[in-house]
């Protein structure tokens, strides 16, 4: 697989681009281009001029990639079963609802909606028209300030957590946030509690993230006082709140990078992006471990696999182009609406 990859981007040269995210495998990270979290990789998207992007990451990585394309180019995700589980914890329709909601209870008015870049295009192009905005973990607080500038309340889709951890951060206490379940009516929520929150975070989670519970700190903090706790701000408040840091993939990296020779980690995110660090800072005599020792991998960036990126490569070099991501037109006025925002808020 490796020679027939090499050989299909020798003869592809600069019109193919690879990007691949830090949860992607070695196998397949290794022929990256770009490396980066979901900003960077934006960034990267929105600024080549690559015929062809190759997105080594989810399906709403590839779709973002789309809709910050220039007209001559393509986005191909290897595997369509790329997915996000959280992703797809909101769907247009339920978030069409959720507004329907909050009209009638005369809220809109003082509610920006604020989304995750974790979410399908639909749901960026719906924040976009409502004078809303996209962020990723890395520029989550520069977003929230971004939206309070503007308004007083912010839906926040669909991670509850990431919401949850940002607001607190930012000073809001957690009795101004409420959360809706869009499988209850009206959220589950009296319109008294709605009137009086702050942030109105969506019932999203990401079951890779959600795993970490607070006593896994206290175990770390217990056999091992020196190694410093570092998670991902997806992680459920109360690890958050144990946690010596919290950052984005990329800054995850750049903690570890910056630290001394002997400094020591248990990190709080993907096991492939762990492992990796593990190994590449043991001879830096730097230690990196998983926070959770039943470490945790996101198969959905785990279905790209050497096989797929041949056969995408392969085909292209015949002319075709398999498993292109297009966002519906419609869609991509609205969602790069938004997006843009997003770049103007600095990581
Ligand atoms: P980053 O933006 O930190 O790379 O996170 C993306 C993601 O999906 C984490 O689960
Ligand atoms: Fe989605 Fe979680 Fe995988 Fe990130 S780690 S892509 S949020 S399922």
């Amino acid at each position: 697989m490796d020679a027939r990859i090499a050989a299909a981007r020798a003869t592809l040269g600069t019109d193919v681009v690879l990007l691949g995210h830090h949860y992607q495998r070695d196998e397949v990270i290794r022929f990256a281009d770009y490396t980066g979290d979901s900003y960077k990789l934006s960034k990267v998207a929105s600024q080549t001029d690559a015929k062809y992007m190759l997105f080594c990451g989810v399906h709403f990585m590839a779709e973002t990639a789309d809709v910050l394309a220039k007209p001559f180019q393509q986005v191909i995700l290897p595997d369509l079963n790329a997915g996000c589980s959280m992703a797809d914890m909101a769907e247009i329709g339920q978030v069409e609802d959720c507004w329907d909601s909050l009209e009638r209870a005369g809220l809109t008015e003082d509610i920006l909606p604020l989304t995750y870049m974790n979410s399908a295009a639909a749901i960026k192009a719906f924040c976009g028209e409502r004078g809303g905005l996209v962020c990723t973990s890395s520029n989550a607080h520069g977003a929230f300030e971004w939206a309070f500038a503007r308004k007083p309340k912010i839906l926040f889709l669909p991670d509850q957590h990431l919401g949850r951890n940002t607001a607190f951060a930012m000073g809001i206490p957690l009795s101004e946030m409420v959360v809706w379940d869009p499988y209850q009516i009206n959220g589950g929520l009296s319109p008294d509690r709605l009137k009086a929150a702050k942030v109105i975070l969506w019932k999203g989670h990401c079951s890779v993230h959600q795993r970490f519970l607070p006593e896994h700190v206290d175990r770390i903090r217990a056999t091992d006082p020196g190694m410093q706790v570092i998670v991902h701000p997806e992680c459920r408040w109360e690890v958050c709140q144990k946690a010596d840091a919290i950052g984005s993939t990329e800054r995850i990296i750049e903690v570890i990078e910056k630290a001394p020779e002997g400094a020591s980690f248990a990190v709080g995110t993907e096991i492939h992006l762990v492992n990796r660090l593990a190994k590449r800072f043991a001879p830096l005599g730097k230690k990196v471990i998983t926070l959770d020792d039943s470490g945790c991998l996101c198969t959905t960036m785990y279905r790209i696999s050497p096989q797929h990126l041949a056969w995408s490569l392969e085909n292209l070099l015949q002319g075709t182009v398999v498993n292109r991501i297009k966002v519906d037109d419609d869609v991509k006025h609205w969602a790069k609406v938004a997006l843009d925002r997003m770049l103007e808020v600095k990581a």
